[in-house]
């Protein structure tokens, strides 16, 4: 992983020379610290040349602008700044980064055109959204000359009044941005060299951050009669892990929140083999358990004043003499039969055990799953929003509060009696799918089933966490998604 960009928070008013990044509205007005540098007739003739507007997060760049001592300007539209919502804030950093292209050095004024004050909290987010722009995965080409990659970082100084505002913002913010990098980075690894137990591994270097660690392994869980995870496993000449994290920041007798995780980390389907296109993006089926640990990192980075588990079932579904049969029936850990209809509808059996294991040893206050669960979420609703299923609608308003504030979507679909139907099987108390139709729905009854009282919620994110759409503050494969979404729901809800 190469993380392009360097921020730091700086006080305005020093001489500028250099690359100079400034924010222009729709009026093409600008702040004071732009207008001292005395653009505003090079602005106008360059605006009406190449019909630059002031549109949000468009760009103006002008080498060696006239009159001035800078190398370069770049103008970059905000459109009505009073208008702006701390996600339009993060995206104009993405937008900025993507502007400077390989600059070394950069100022950023961070300054409302209209000159009304500005927050530092929103320079912390301006700088999330260009750390995340700054990611390249570029491990396997270090130097290719086609890859995206430069040698060094661009030194991002934002200026600003509210310099302390921005630091204490940044805290949590910069934290964030880390954890996102942390997802993206598993996520985009390749499965030869990211198996169950190297991940197990990475997840391990959180004790460095104050995480608890515990790693199990298969003959643990075989004790524990974790038969429904360890069945996706015996295909597999890698042998699974179940990793558990604890961060505990809030109260010593406060009952937890717990994520769980999905993690594949590779899925050919097992003996219901899936086709050959497409099939090294199952390298990602691991996302679900890639944003647990994000999450996790994130939370311990930032001190965050909570008792958080994050657990993350780790397995590899593979073809194999030794691999699960359609038709096979194991018992999970809760001791309820499950026939294995398809080896391919695996994720759902990985997380009944380890959701099963959460609820049992912690009892915490909810548990959210994460999974890179069915194609059919992908059919419903693309790679803009993440599935949401949920027992608890209060739980369920939350996370739909905290995905309008991240811009991690979610949608929520629902469960019901008709659908768990579905599930039922001729020979087992569950089978592990429900036919065509509903397919994502069908998946969620089925986690549901192993979920005794605990309000839940299940996130099928195999849209949002793979093949994610090029945007601002995302240019890679997998945009980590999940992190900043679990991270907000916990800052809102769960610190007071
Ligand atoms: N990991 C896949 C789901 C998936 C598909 C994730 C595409 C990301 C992109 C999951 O294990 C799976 O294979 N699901 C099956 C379920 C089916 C057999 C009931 C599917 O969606 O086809
Ligand atoms: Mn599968
Ligand atoms: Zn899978």
């Amino acid at each position: 992983m190469t993380d392009l960009v360097n921020v730091s928070f700086v006080k305005p008013g020093r001489k500028l020379g250099g690359t100079v990044v400034a924010f222009v509205n729709d009026a093409l007005g600008f702040g004071k610290a732009a207008g001292a540098l005395g653009i505003a007739g090079l602005l106008k003739q360059a605006a009406a040349t190449a019909e630059f507007k002031g549109k949000p997060r468009t760009s103006l760049d002008l080498l060696a602008p006239r009159g001035t001592d800078l190398d370069r300007l770049i103008l970059i539209g905000v459109g009505k700044a009073a208008d702006m919502a701390e996600g339009d804030w993060v995206k104009l950093g993405g937008a900025v980064v993507g502007a400077l292209g390989k600059t070394a050095k950069a100022t950023v004024l961070f300054e409302r055109p209209d000159d009304e004050a500005v927050d530092g909290a929103l320079a912390a987010e301006f700088a999330l959204g260009a750390k995340l722009r700054g990611y390249v995965f570029d491990n396997y080409r270090p130097d290719s000359e086609d890859a995206p990659k430069r040698k060094t970082p661009t030194e991002l100084a934002i200026a600003l009044a509210d310099t302390s505002g921005a630091k204490a913002a940044w805290t949590a913010r910069g934290a964030a941005a880390d954890g996102v990098m942390l997802a993206r980075d598993l996520i985009n690894e390749p499965a030869n060299v990211l198996g169950p137990v190297e991940f197990a591994e990475r997840a391990a270097a959180l004790r460095t951050l104050g995480v608890d660690i515990e790693v199990l392994t298969e003959n643990q869980m075989k004790k524990l009669g974790m038969r429904a995870l360890l069945g996706v496993a015996q295909g597999s000449v890698r042998p699974p892990r179940l990793v558990i994290m604890r961060w505990n920041g809030g109260k010593s007798k406060e009952a937890p929140l717990a994520f769980v995780g999905k993690g594949v980390v590779f899925d050919s389907g097992g003996i219901s083999i899936k086709p050959a296109a497409g099939m090294e993006d199952m390298k990602g089926d691991m996302g679900g358990a890639a944003a647990v640990t994000g999450l996790m990192q994130t939370l311990a980075a930032r001190k965050a004043k909570v008792n958080a588990i994050g657990v993350i079932g780790l397995v590899e579904n593979m073809v194999d003499g030794a691999a699960q049969r359609p038709g096979d029936i194991v018992t999970a850990m809760t001791g309820r039969t499950i026939e294995v209809i398809n080896t391919d509808a695996e994720g759902r059996l990985v997380l009944a055990d380890a959701i099963a294991y959460t609820e049992d040893r912690f009892k915490p206050k909810f548990i959210i799953d994460l999974a890179t669960l069915t194609g059919a979420i992908i059919v419903a609703l693309g790679h803009l929003q993440a599935g949401m299923f949920s027992s608890d609608d209060a739980l369920a308003d939350a996370l739909n509060k905290a995905g309008a504030a991240t811009g991690e979507l979610v949608w929520r679909m629902p469960l019901g009696p008709d659908y768990d139907k579905l599930i039922d099987s001729k020979f087992a108390d569950v089978k592990n799918v429900g036919g065509r139709d509903a397919g994502s729905i069908t998946a969620a009854q089925f986690i549901k089933r192993f979920v005794k009282k605990t309000p839940w919620v299940h996130l099928d994110i195999a849209g949002t966490a793979l093949g994610s759409p090029q945007t601002d503050i995302n240019r890679s494969w997998s945009s980590g998604w999940g992190v900043r979404l679990l991270d907000r729901l916990v800052a809102d809800n769960y610190e007071g």
